[in-house]
């Protein structure tokens, strides 16, 4: 019966039409899109991301957890830094934040490890939001056994959140208080997520040099400065990254800088020559 009526479904004009109009206005389309493997790229998924602060009470499968090691575990670290990661179940953080797992970071106390944590953590962040499930910074989760080096973590989980459909669904500042030049790296950079979304960074061009600075100021700047700000400015600097190699530049290197003026993360690339 239903497979008799299928011909004159996929034949009807106006049948087909209202089926796409569903696919794309019901809310079921979000959750068949996060059943999707890997459709975006992490460069298209700093336009929908967001924090997701509420779980689904179901596991994240195996094969997702090493693949979302992987991409961390695996990825470049800014120049002169090493930090370690470890994926753990729900149970063996202090305060569960009701997603399934979290990616905990380790790293030394320094403005430039701080820094490094976020370059890294951005990129599992976008990893694992592309493959369709939900990801969130918290800073009350720690680890129960092992606090040594432990820096910030990352909740992981099936989420039924939908993703932002674009870049007018993000509460950020205009552009021009971040950047004088507007660019594919500087539209990037703006969605980046920070620590009480403070947003405490600016950008400098040169000749084959991106520059993103620590500019926080105020009252979160006081209370963010030593660690957070920093994380926060890795985190900038991975979008700044992707934005980058998506254009078809190769980075050379990425370098965190604390001499005395603005810490900063210094992305030097070799330009596109087509
Ligand atoms: C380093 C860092 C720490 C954060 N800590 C928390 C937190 O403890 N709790 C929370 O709800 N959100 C936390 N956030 C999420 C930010 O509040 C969020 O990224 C920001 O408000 C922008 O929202 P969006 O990520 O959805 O674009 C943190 C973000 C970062 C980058």
């Amino acid at each position: 019966m239903v497979w008799s009526a299928l011909p004159r479904f996929i034949y009807d004009p106006p049948t087909v039409t209202l089926f796409f109009i569903c696919c794309v206005i019901c809310p079921m389309r979000q959750i068949l899109y996060f059943q999707e493997e890997n459709t975006m790229t992490l460069y298209e998924t700093i336009f929908t991301r967001r924090q997701v602060r509420n779980y689904l009470n179901s596991p994240v499968p195996e094969d997702c957890l090493s693949s979302i090691l992987a991409c961390v575990s695996e990825s470049e670290q800014l120049s002169g830094q090493h930090a370690d990661f470890k994926l753990l179940p729900a149970a063996e953080v202090s305060a569960s934040q009701g997603a399934s797992h979290y990616l905990l970071a380790f790293c030394d106390s320094s403005p430039s490890a701080y820094a490094n944590v976020g370059f890294l953590l951005q990129k599992a962040d976008l990893y694992v939001q592309s493959i369709g499930l939900g990801s969130g910074y918290f800073m009350n989760i720690k680890p129960k056994n092992e606090l040594k080096r432990f820096c910030i973590a990352l909740a992981i989980g099936k989420a039924d959140t939908p993703a932002r459909i674009n870049e007018s669904e993000f509460k950020r500042k205009p552009l021009n208080r971040i950047s004088t030049e507007d660019t594919a790296v500087s539209r990037a950079v703006r969605l980046a997520p920070s620590s009480l979304n403070s947003q405490p960074w600016e950008l400098k061009f040169e000749p084959g040099k991106v520059i993103v600075e620590d500019a926080g100021t105020g009252i979160s700047r006081l209370i963010l400065k030593n660690k957070l700000n920093k994380i926060d400015i890795g985190i900038a600097a991975r979008h700044a990254v992707l934005a980058l190699e998506h254009n078809g530049n190769a980075i050379i290197s990425a370098v965190p800088k604390s001499d005395g003026s603005k810490f900063r993360i210094e992305i030097t690339y070799k330009e596109d020559e087509k």
